[in-house]
């Protein structure tokens, strides 16, 4: 039986002990962070890195990120960082921003699934810097879901998937940001972002620093093609039932061919996840809405992506549109969610 652990209002001395000992013991524990849930374990002990990969039905060729919750645990995990590296983790750290840097080969071949990198961020959460500080380890923590779900934003959306697979689950209530943090690598003084999330392409650039996206954010891996990153190529976030995404553009269009898409599917119940300025409307069209938050508010979006996606399945739709966002600040890394959970099926 996995044990429960209640830190939302406050964090309790005696679990927290509890929780350092079962992490130096080989153990798994779901946390929370200001991105998503986390399910960790000791980065230095393969044997609790493999329970991850077990609990989470892991494809063995995707690294985990591993969490410090000081710059000095870099020092022996992975070489010095350049100085663009430096200027990013001073500007964003602690904060949902993962730096791919060059690894010194001590973390177990599990961590790092073989590369010479790893993936190294510092969360901006009370509860998962108690956690890495107390236990004095650092700590991998993929998502906390199972594999190709999406992740978890609080533990009730994820109890049930993961319970009896890990030792505790420490509840923090609904994580800030929503979606998972941004990955990024630095080659040749440029970065690229391989994942993007609250830090955006415009925060980087506004640090003088030259940023691009990599292209595989907005486009499937093809069979046999070489990614940066190895999530990029597993299937993700896909609700059960069907959903499509329509393309962000001027309210009268994005409506218009929703409409188009209510008429032409009568036969079926068509559910729209959309924005609270649209409710009405979609409504008046017949369909089932399901608003989400204004256009205009794209942290709230943001929050709320993953629990949307979990629950279309249990909305009683046939099929669902999903209302895209615009590409820009946090709005790239929700389209980067929604167009992989919509299959890259776009109207
Ligand atoms: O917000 C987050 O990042 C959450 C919380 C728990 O911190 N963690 C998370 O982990 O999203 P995960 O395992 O679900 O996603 C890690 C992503 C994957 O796409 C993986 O391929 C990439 O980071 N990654 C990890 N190490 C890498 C490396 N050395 N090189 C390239 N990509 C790497
Ligand atoms: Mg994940």
């Amino acid at each position: 039986m996995s044990e429960l652990y209640n830190f939302k209002e406050n964090i309790k001395k005696e679990e927290l002990e509890n929780i350092a000992k079962v992490i130096n013991n080989g153990g798994v524990v779901v946390f929370p962070t200001e991105t998503v849930y986390g399910i960790g374990a000791d980065a230095t002990n393969p044997d609790a890195v493999k329970k991850i990969f077990e609990a989470k039905g892991r494809p063995q060729d995707n690294p985990l990120i591993v969490h410090i919750s000081n710059k000095d645990m870099l020092k022996d995990i992975v070489e010095d960082a350049n100085e663009i590296e430096t200027k990013l983790m001073d500007a964003f750290w602690p904060g949902p921003l993962t730096i791919i840097l060059k690894s010194k080969g001590v973390l177990p071949m599990s961590v790092t699934a073989g590369l010479d990198t790893v993936g190294i961020r510092m969360p901006d959460n009370k509860i998962a810097l108690s956690i890495i500080e107390e236990s004095k380890k650092p700590v991998a923590a993929p998502s906390a879901n199972v594999s190709g779900r999406p992740s978890g934003t609080n533990v009730e959306d994820i109890y049930n998937e993961l319970k009896d697979r890990v030792d505790i689950f420490v509840d923090g209530g609904d994580t800030i940001v929503g979606i998972e943090s941004t990955v990024l690598k630095v080659v040749d003084g440029v970065v690229t972002i391989l994942r993007p999330g609250k830090i955006s392409l415009e925060d980087i650039k506004a640090l003088g620093i030259e940023c691009v996206l990599d292209k595989h954010i907005f486009e499937d891996v093809k069979e046999g093609e070489k990614v940066e990153s190895p999530g990029m190529k597993h299937r993700h976030y896909a609700p059960k039932t069907k959903t499509i995404l329509v393309e962000n553009d001027e309210d009268e269009k994005m409506l218009q061919k929703i409409n188009t898409f209510i008429v032409e599917n009568v036969d079926k119940i068509v559910g729209v996840v959309c924005f609270s300025e649209h409710k009405e409307k979609i409504e008046n069209m017949g369909a089932k809405a399901i608003e989400i938050g204004s256009k205009e508010d794209l942290n709230t979006i943001s929050r709320k992506i993953f629990t949307t996606l979990r629950n279309i399945d249990k909305e009683g739709v046939d099929i669902c549109l999903i209302e895209g966002v615009k590409k820009e600040y946090i709005g790239t890394g929700i389209m980067n969610r929604v167009i992989r959970a919509c299959e890259y099926n776009v109207l």
